[in-house]
């Protein structure tokens, strides 16, 4: 089935089974902003709790903070985002479509590459195991034209964008003759940046109300809170500080779901050291974070790392976490070497000296800082769309059945177990809510009564929960349960009193934890 499709079947299976709606639906929704369901939250908290962990938990210099959305307005002065955080616009006016003029310009080299790998899929089909790709790409004429005009987009898109260009980048948009998805026409407007920051007002009008922003990210309530929690934590470097929580940005091209929201969530961390450590901490978080991402078990192949050629002015060294989503690989974490840029700044512009006293040398100096920075809910999309899985399953009798299963990690799953009641009667109700009510405190459990056993194990396949547990007749007479694996199917008799240890087992944190 091709990407487009899975993903289509990811997005509709999110909504069907209450993971996540499009917000204010029964409004007809709002562009890029979307609540999460009853199992969502219990998936999204589940990752938050191993992201906390792994931070905070696992390291005893990592500590975390809760800052407040709304910050004082110069903040977002010395952090740059005033001036800089923006994206270059362009309008078609005939269609009235906003666009990022980036955008527009990558999607046009997208297609010009589509063009070079249809043709080497023609060539393969034709040539068969003949076929030579290395060969193909450096003799096709076709494939070299194609090529020859990636090369010079990319030339000129490189060169604008380092050199901060609006009228070279619509220069490349008239020169390619891009056109507009809506209207195909060519009538566009020059390129303006656009500041993605939300703005609102603190206080009445009347009182002189102050412009604020929401938080475009977490991580500047960190870097304005390091001396707080240095000094009352009694912290020394290395040291980190972790933080979890909404922020806001006004995309112009939000689409893929819940890959670029409006208002989304980030879990990130700050890392002060020494300057001159810097590099050395930069490759361990590399490390770290992605042994994090790989201990989920969604496969390995699924994650790379993108380091970045063109640095941003603060930083000495960057890399992405890509993950292959299905649609195609794209950034779902980012690690920066920040240097001493935020800090700085901010001590610049508050006349507050952020400075750390090294007892060691004697001497005080800004730290500096990496950073590792996640979406929550990419994340989220990044488990939920490796975890989708249709599968044709032979039944007992021998004939055939689908089932659409959700492997999440165990640890990670919104329900951990269902107890079903073979039958409504017999006492084998009662016996399954004893189970739940001994259960409870340790794993979110759910009751399920209704429907055929096949019917209630495909609600949960569904859902992802790991562990089905069928109270029957026997169960009465000797105290034993089936427990059915979502992933194998396989069916197990166990004692009552084996339930916790077999599921702890699978879904405790503790065996993802020791693998990072
Ligand atoms: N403090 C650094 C920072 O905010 P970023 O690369 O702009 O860096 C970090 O964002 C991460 O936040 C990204 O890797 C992505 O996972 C997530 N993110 C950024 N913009 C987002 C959006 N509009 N919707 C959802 N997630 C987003």
């Amino acid at each position: 089935m091709a990407n487009e499709d899975i993903f289509k079947k990811v997005v509709a299976h999110a909504k069907e089974y209450g993971f996540i709606f499009q917000s204010s639906e029964i409004y007809d929704g709002l562009s890029a902003v979307y609540d999460y369901g009853q199992n969502g939250v219990e998936l999204k908290n589940n990752i938050k709790n191993y992201w906390w962990d792994s931070m905070v938990k696992m390291n005893e210099e990592i500590v975390g903070i809760d800052s407040a959305i709304f910050m004082h307005p110069t903040v977002w002065k010395a952090s740059g985002h005033l001036s800089a955080f923006s994206d270059p616009l362009i309008d078609n006016k005939d269609s009235q479509k906003r666009y990022r003029a980036d955008v527009l310009i990558e999607e046009h080299r997208a297609k010009i590459q589509a063009k070079i790998d249809k043709e080497v899929e023609k060539a393969k089909k034709r040539f068969g195991d003949a076929f030579n790709e290395h060969e193909f790409l450096y003799t096709n004429q076709r494939v070299l034209e194609n090529q020859a005009k990636i090369d010079e987009l990319n030339n000129r898109f490189i060169n604008a964008l380092d050199s901060d260009s609006l009228d070279e980048l619509k220069q490349i948009i008239v020169d390619y003759e891009i056109v507009c998805p809506v209207s195909g026409s060519r009538n566009w407007t020059d390129v303006r940046q656009f500041n993605l920051m939300f703005e609102t007002k603190l206080g009445s009008l009347n009182e002189g109300a102050n412009q604020i922003y929401l938080r475009p990210e977490t991580a500047q309530g960190i870097f304005v809170n390091y001396l707080n929690v240095q000094k009352t934590g009694r912290m020394k470097l290395p040291f980190g500080i972790a933080q979890i929580g909404k922020a806001f940005r006004n995309e112009i091209v939000a689409r893929q779901f819940i890959f670029r929201m409006r208002e989304f969530e980030q879990m990130e961390m700050q890392y002060f050291v020494k300057p001159g450590e810097e590099i050395k901490f930069y490759e361990q978080w590399k490390e770290t974070r992605i042994k994090w991402h790989k201990a989920l078990g969604l496969g390995d192949e699924k994650y790379r790392f993108h380091n970045h050629e063109k640095l941003a002015h603060y930083a000495n060294a960057a890399a992405d976490i890509e993950f292959d989503f299905p649609f195609g690989f794209k950034e779902l974490e980012g690690i920066h070497s920040r240097t001493d840029f935020d800090l700085k700044a901010h001590q610049t512009e508050s006349g507050k000296k952020i400075q750390y006293f090294d007892n060691e040398t004697n001497e005080s100096y800004v730290p500096y800082v990496i950073e590792t920075s996640i979406g929550l809910d990419r994340m989220f999309l990044s488990i939920l769309s490796a975890s989708f899985n249709e599968e044709t399953i032979e039944k007992e009798d021998g004939t055939k059945d689908q089932r659409v299963v959700l492997n999440i990690p165990p640890q990670l799953a919104p329900v951990k177990l269902a107890v079903l009641p073979l039958v409504k009667k017999d006492g084998l109700p009662e016996m399954a809510r004893e189970i739940i009510a001994n259960l409870k405190y340790n794993f979110n459990c759910q009751y399920d009564e209704k429907d055929s056993i096949g019917k209630r194990y495909r609600r949960h396949d569904a859902i992802g929960t790991p562990f089905c547990v069928t109270v029957d007749h026997q169960s009465i007479e000797d105290k034993t349960v089936t427990i059915r694996y979502r992933d194998t199917m396989q069916q197990d008799r166990v004692n009552i009193d084996d339930l916790e240890k077999i599921i702890d087992d699978f879904v405790n944190f503790k065996t993802l934890l020791k693998k990072i």
